[in-house]
Order: structure tokens, then sequence, then C-alpha cells
């Protein structure tokens, strides 16, 4: 099948995405960020199909959730079979074995080998909610460290801790009180103006000496919420010894560590979860997006010991519907059987070797970041200044979709490559000649 895509047999938006846009428009919600008029019909593997017939390689996972592709055989088997049994029965009132088994899966494959427990929502917001409420009520504190550029949701609670964009938080206000926010190490455009390792990881001193010792009294800080590579704030990876030293932090003023995994987790990094590959053990673990192939669940899983909450504290009707739950315990097997955490490793370094290389040709590509297959090229009007090249990351988005790439972008001018975790090198290298191509011609384009 491979060898018929990218196939753009009109160009898109077709008239059939036209008169579905026109109908979307008037009844849907304009709070949603579309990317671009992508109207799908269908979806197999890594490749979509459009309403009007153009088949797409898929580089965005629909947001970094289809891990295991669209529509993977044994992810629908088991939807089936579930189907035929039962779809609902609120898990926060009664019981069911699925529940129970997806629990023990993600307790076994989430870092630390200690006892855990897991709380089910319906999203990534619900995730991040519930480990707030579970910080808060374990510790009896108010306050919580977070991130410049973070993402963690929409919901009021999680939105108190995302700042990656004014427009999240617009007219929001006021929310959650007690979070503050520090800098993220993003090395490429470091917020003090440092190079790394030169600055001896200032920006893990500032916290302490600046905001602990200053402002923030750390015996009211419950939690420091974090994610391990920033993702909407620009597919963001922290330097080596980063994550050690925020650990050690919060060892020694006793903050517990929450940590976001919710588009970087499940395999998408080529570990289970990202913040493995710094060795460092959170105490609670939020994941959502990849968990289920597109099923929505989202789950909280904290050392048993801090999961104390009393009946009634926290539930959710739907949170780890049955449904789902056996399509993301099917997602794990699926990662196991496939070998998709080697399959990710493995396409994400030739990725990243592919684009260093175009890097070399082309100086908009500024910097080539990323741990398997979260990988973010950013692009820059000159690479001395780094003055970012907004309209022109744009560009390369809209024309690699219109020539047969889902690709989005992310933070301010990151392409933000994203593909299933089964994604092929043959598909790979079609996806990144098309890039390529884009890339060279929006180059020269603005060089006339
Ligand atoms: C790191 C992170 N946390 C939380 C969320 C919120 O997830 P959801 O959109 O499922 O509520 C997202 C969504 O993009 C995310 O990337």
């Amino acid at each position: 099948m491979s060898a018929e895509v990218p196939k753009i047999v009109v160009e898109p938006p077709g008239p059939k995405a036209r008169a579905l846009l026109e109908r979307d428009a008037k009844v849907i919600s304009p709070s949603y960020v579309r990317f671009y008029p992508l109207v799908i019909e269908r979806g197999e593997g890594c490749i979509l199909w459009d309403v009007d017939g153009n088949a797409y390689i898929d580089f965005n996972s629909g947001l970094a959730v289809l891990s295991t592709g669209h529509r993977h055989p044994k992810v629908i088997e088991a939807i089936k079979k579930q189907c035929d049994k039962f779809l609902h029965y609120s898990n926060t009132d009664f019981y069911y074995e699925e529940s129970v088994r997806l629990a023990e899966a993600l307790c076994e494959i989430t870092p630390g080998k200690f006892e855990k427990k897991v709380y089910f929502g319906n999203s990534g917001t619900e995730a991040v909610e519930a480990a707030i409420k579970l910080a808060k009520w374990h510790t009896r504190k108010h306050r919580f460290l977070a991130f410049i550029g973070a993402f963690h949701g929409r919901t009021l609670g999680s939105l108190s801790f995302t700042a990656s964009k004014p427009v999240q938080r617009r007219y929001f206000y006021p929310m959650l009180p007690g979070v503050t926010h520090v800098p993220y190490p993003y090395c490429y455009r470091c917020p003090f103006k440092q190079e790394f390792p030169d600055c001896g990881y200032w920006c893990i001193d500032f916290i302490e000496e600046y905001v602990l010792k200053k402002y923030v009294p750390p015996e009211e800080v419950a939690a420091i919420l974090f994610e391990p590579i920033q993702g909407e704030g620009g597919y963001v990876v922290p330097p080596d010894g980063y994550f050690q030293r925020l650990k050690k932090l919060a060892d020694k003023y006793d903050i517990l560590l929450i940590d976001d995994e919710v588009q970087s987790g499940m395999g998408r990094t080529g570990r289970w979860f990202a913040i493995e590959h710094w060795d460092v053990v959170p105490d609670v673990v939020c994941i959502a997006k990849g968990i289920a192939s597109g099923m929505p669940i989202g789950a909280t899983v904290a050392r048993s010991e801090l999961m104390d909450w009393v009946g009634g504290s926290h539930a959710s009707t739907f949170g780890g519907n049955p449904v789902s739950c056996v399509a993301a315990l099917a997602t794990i097997e699926v990662i196991r059987e496939e070998h998709l955490l080697e399959n990710a490793a493995r396409q994400g370094n030739y990725i990243m070797k592919r684009f260093r290389e175009m890097q070399e040709q082309y100086p908009i590509i500024g910097d080539v970041r990323g741990k398997g297959l979260m990988i973010g090229v950013e692009f820059v009007k000159d690479p001395k200044t780094k003055e970012p090249a907004v309209e022109e990351a744009k560009e390369i988005m809209i024309r690699s979709w219109k020539r047969g790439v889902a690709v989005i972008t992310c933070g301010i001018c990151t392409l933000r490559i994203a593909p299933p975790l089964i994604i092929t090198r043959e598909l790979v290298d079609k996806g990144l000649d098309i890039i390529e191509q884009v890339i060279k011609e929006v180059v020269q384009e603005k060089a006339r």
C-alpha cells in the first residue's frame, strides 16, 4: 500500500472538505485551533485519507495519540470483543476487571519498583487535575511550581499550570492560586541567555535562590509539575543532568515530583516514559494520549502510600471506561510484541540524522532535537540571531500537508515530527523527502 502514498488527487481542501468546513463553522466551537483544513475520512496504519480521496503520510498521529497507528487490528479486535460484553458501568461506583488489569499493567511499566495505585479519568487534563488534587490531599499543602512554556491542559486546575501561549489563559483569571512558574531548561533559547554546560545548571539554582528562598516558602509547596520534554511549548528537551538536579532539589525540600507524560509517554520517546532517559523516578505520572491508540482515557499513577485519599474525594463517571481500558491493554501488548520502543528509537535517530544533514544545507533549520519519535525542528531567520521564522515554519507545515505529509507545528516556530510508533523507514523517507523539498522551496522563495 505504501507504494501509492502519499497521493494527492485534488488540491486540499477539495470540494467535499470545503463543504464540511462550512457546516463546521456554523455549529462547532470556534475555540478549537485547526492547523489546516484537513477533513479526515479514514485511516490505516500510518496513512490517512481525506474526504476527497487524498492519501497522506501521518507524521502527527492525531496529536501524538495513535501510538500503534490507525486502527491496529489487535486494538480493533479488543474493542469489538468488549463491545459485545458491556460498554459502561461507572468504575467510580462499581467494579470490573478491565480497569484492574490496565492498572496492573500501568503499575508495571511506569518508573519505580514500588507499589502504586491508579486513578482513571478520560483525558490528559483530567490526569493532571487528579495529580494536583492528590498532591493537595496527601500533603495538605497548597502551593506548586510549574514551568514557563508548559502545557498541562485546559480545565481550570491544569490551566493554572499551562503557560505556553497567552490565548490559553486570556480572560480566565483568576485560576488556582499558589502556582509559581519558573523558566524551563530551553537551552537553544536559554531564558537566562547562558550557554550549556558553562551555565552550571543556573536554572536549577535560580529556583532555589530566587524562588524558594525569596518568596515561595518551600514547606508550603506540595509538588513540582513538569513535562520531561515540553510538547506544546516546542518539543524542548532538557539537557542531561537537569532532572537529576531537579529531583535533588525536590527531595531537599520534601516536594513531590509530578511527571506529565501525557504527550511523551507510552513509548513515544523510545522508552515507556520519557523521564526514564534520565533515570529519575517521579512520585506521580500522568498518562493519556497514546495510551489507548485513539480511545479516550487518562491515568494518574502514584506511589501507593501517596494515594491515600478517601472515597468521594475524587472520581469520574466515565473514567476507566472498559472499552478504552481494553484498547489500552491491547496497545501495551502491541508495543511489546512489535518492539515499538526499539522502532521509535531507531526511526527517531534516523529522522534526526536526516534533519541534521538538512541543517547543514539550510540554515533556516536552527535546531533539531528530540528523543525517539518526539522530534522538534526549529526554524530561524538567521542561525546567529535565532530570530524565529514563524511564517516560514507555518508555510513549511502547510505545503508539506498539501503534498501529502500531515505534520504540525508547536512552540513558536518548530515543526513537530510525531508519527505512529509503527512507522517504517520507507514511509519516513518518503515523508522526509517531501518536507526537504518544501524547505528548499520556501528558502529559495524567501531569498528572492
Ligand atoms: C503534556 C500534556 N499534558 C496535558 C495535555 C492535555 O491533554 P488533553 O487534551 O487530553 O486534555 C496535553 C495535551 O496536549 C499535553 O500535551
